[in-house]
């Protein structure tokens, strides 16, 4: 720890303006460019290279990491006067070559040692490509299914996203310093702070209104998380929140990143986000704005290079002191030591086992997908089934790996028609390429189940993507009530990337699966949940709502004064004259093919003194499961609290623990939850974290709506 910043320091007072402002200067690496991209990397005059040529990274060609070329560059580096590396960076989202599922989908799982290996594997295959820091994870909470970017964060919970974090954040760089200089470890970097999920109307980049109260109790956790799992970087976020636009934001980043939370790595800002600034109506030109980034706290500067046209100039005026660039260049001579970009800044191949990453890419999507409905046991289907496939997932193939997927390879991917052909020869599907209404006909004649494989395409998601609509696009509803006019018991699986509003069609509906785009192995995952060989285990993390008119949605929202006007889990919130004000499901939903009992739910001392739980003292809670059906299944079991009376209003319910357990058809496990000091507490009036004095109730369930309850006492 010393040695590093006993070599920042020597390097830092070897460096001259330009050298210290290269190494604040992120580039796009452009193949095409390489002798002039050299001369900047042997003059100092980058600190960093972007893989990728857009910033709609998702769904325009990118330009694949070229080995051969970044090692020139590299070396061109190498050869300047100090000998300071590149900084390689590249979305790696959620997988690389293997891709996992959609993030939203991943915190589904509620399964954080999954998500941790998935992105362990993930790091080795883009380490492979030469890859040294990755923009992920995403951790914007949100509550806003519009917004196509809900996509890439944890759904809408605090507490679910902290733990997504830590298991991003963990995977991608290892569990301590020495584990960050490994090769075969990325550096990561928490996006986008913050407020960015919270943008009005779902608009992308768009504005966000959000006291310090909510900031403080919704949206920063998860990058605290991220901080305390020791993220390298974080990239300020395009938006504004509350009159302040981010990247210049001193009080966001540098009072509250930096200072409060204790964050020593270095900010990145978003895709031309300093120059952005002059349309946020913060900066009067591209100087100023580069000005008013760098004092704000942004550290290096994506793709836009106004930190490098003027912030020389800035440093001799005195508008940018010299103190800000040195702190910043400290930053990321921090992150370039910490991560052994020195040792690993050549590429070296990584033997790894792409058949275990397919494979474990499959567990992945098996335990994020969804069981919303099973009406008579309709599912698991029959292994002899006969089935009609219809709809427009069937011979879906990129779309199924979601957006964000710059390296995929959508040439192994199989759609959902080949997953069951190959899997289950004995079904009989019938199924056909050409989608007409007589072909539909005549196939549901045939068959004893529908099954309708609906969707949206990964272009309906992701950056810039938001919709207005997000209920079941109008195609869709008339196909499923055609198809039920003809008699046969049907199911949906439900591939979309992000929650959409299915009250239209519900009803006519036996069985949903919901499959999110679920990467790679969607198609085999979904395959072996339909016919019973895994025994699905996801839960909803974020709400899926009735109808577009019902968001923003979600069920940690306080108590409100009038009841039949309040929390979407009272058994009849009138909330609207023409909606039930319940979701269609409620977060943390999700059925399995086995049923599972909650009882005794014990706690043990009842009461403790807040001095106590000042003092690292809890609640100690536990809860007997069963599974009482006729398969071994896995359950996640969830405590939610509510803090009864309190300073502030509090949320009606707030998930505080959860834990996912295997347990065996006829047998019982006890679980037990801790509740103290970080779970009671919360950021009030005066933005300090505090637990107060009073009655908190405590549930226990299997979702939000858990009803097995209990009352502790802070006295
Ligand atoms: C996105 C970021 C991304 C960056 C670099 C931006 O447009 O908002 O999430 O990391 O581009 O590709």
């Amino acid at each position: 720890m010393m040695d590093i910043e006993k070599r920042i320091e020597e390097l830092l007072s070897q460096m001259t303006l330009e050298e210290k402002i290269g190494q604040l200067t992120q580039r796009i690496f452009k193949g095409a460019e390489i002798e002039q991209m050299k001369e900047f990397a042997r003059k100092g005059q980058a600190g960093s290279y972007l893989l990728g040529s857009t910033a709609f990274g998702s769904d325009v060609y990118q330009e694949r990491p070229l080995i051969g070329l970044m090692d020139e560059l590299q070396e061109a580096a190498l050869e300047s006067r100090l000998g300071i590396p590149l900084i390689y960076g590249r979305d790696v989202i959620h997988g690389h070559r293997t891709v996992f599922p959609i993030p939203l989908a991943l915190a589904s799982s509620f399964n954080p040692d999954m998500i941790k290996k998935s992105y362990r594997m993930t790091a080795e295959e883009a380490s492979d490509d030469g890859i040294h820091w990755t923009f992920a994870p995403m951790l914007d909470v949100s509550r806003d299914p519009r917004w196509g970017r809900c996509i890439e964060g944890p759904g809408e919970d605090p507490y679910l996203g902290s733990i997504v974090a830590k298991s991003i954040v963990t995977g991608f760089q290892g569990d301590n310093e020495e584990e960050y200089k490994q090769r075969q470890h990325l550096a990561a970097c928490a996006k986008h702070y913050i407020g960015y999920g919270a943008s009005e109307g779902g608009r992308d980049y768009h504005r966000a209104e959000i006291s310090d109260y909510s900031l403080r109790n919704y949206y920063l956790p998860a990058f605290k998380a991220a901080v305390d799992s020791g993220v390298a970087t974080v990239m300020s976020s395009f938006n504004e929140v509350s009159g302040e636009a981010v990247t210049a934001s001193e009080y966001l980043l540098k009072d509250l990143l930096k200072t409060e939370l204790g964050f020593d790595g270095f900010v990145v800002t978003d895709w031309g986000a300093v120059w952005q600034l002059i349309l946020q109506g913060r900066a009067t030109d591209r100087k100023d704005a580069a000005r008013l980034a760098l004092n704000g706290g942004s550290d290096m500067d994506m793709e836009d290079n106004c930190y490098w046209d003027y912030l020389a100039e800035l440093a001799l005026e005195g508008k940018v002191p010299i103190e800000n660039i040195d702190e910043a260049v400290r930053r990321i001579l921090r992150i370039k030591l910490r991560f052994g970009i020195w040792e690993k800044a050549l590429s070296e191949r990584i033997d790894y086992d792409s058949e275990l990453h397919y494979d474990q890419s499959k567990k992945m999507a098996e335990e994020c997908m969804v069981l919303l409905k099973n009406e008579d046991n309709i599912l698991p289907l029959k292994k002899d089934a006969k089935i009609a496939l219809i709809g427009p997932m069937v011979n879906a193939r990129r779309s199924l790996l979601g957006s964000w997927t710059l390296d995929c390879e959508p040439d192994k991917v199989s759609t959902i028609k080949e997953a069951i052909l190959s899997q289950y020869p004995e079904v009989t599907v019938y199924t056909t390429n050409e989608e007409s209404y007589d072909n539909m006909i005549s196939m549901i004649y045939e068959c004893d189940t529908v099954v309708l494989a609906l969707g949206e395409s990964y272009l309906m998601t992701g950056e810039g993507k938001s919709l207005a609509y997000i209920d079941v696009p109008k195609e869709q509803e008339e196909l499923v009530k055609k198809a039920y006019a003809l008699g046969k018991p049907m199911i949906a699986t439900m591939t979309f990337g992000r929650p959409i509003g299915m009250q239209s069609i519900e009803p006519y509906l036996k069985g949903i699966i919901y499959t999110w785009h679920s990467g790679s192995m969607t198609a085999p995952a979904l395959a072996d949940i339909l016919f019973g060989k895994v025994n699905p285990s996801g839960k909803l993390a974020m709400t899926l709502p009735r109808v577009t008119g019902q968001i923003p949605l979600y069920y940690n929202p306080p108590r409100a004064s009038r009841r039949c006007n309040g929390y979407y889990g009272d058994p009849n919130p009138i909330n609207y004259q023409d909606v039930s004000g319940r979701p269609m499901y409620p977060f943390g939903y999700g059925l399995s093919y086995t049923t599972f009992e909650y009882s005794n739910l014990t706690v043990e001392n009842k009461e403790i003194s807040l001095d106590k739980i000042n003092n690292g003292d809890k609640f100690a809670i536990s809860v007997e499961v069963t599974n009482t059906g006729d398969v071994d299944g896995m359950e996640t079991v969830q405590l939610y609290i509510h803090d009864k009376i309190a300073s502030m209003t509090r949320p009606i319910r707030e998930l505080k623990g959860f834990k996912k357990v295997m347990i065996k058809k006829g047998e019982s496990a006890r679980v037990t939850f801790n509740l103290g000091y970080s779970e009671l507490g919360f950021y009030g009036r005066d933005s300090k974290y505090n637990v107060e004095l009073g009655e908190f109730d405590i549930y226990v369930g299997g979702n939000c709506y858990a009803d097995l309850g209990d009352i502790i006492i802070v006295k």
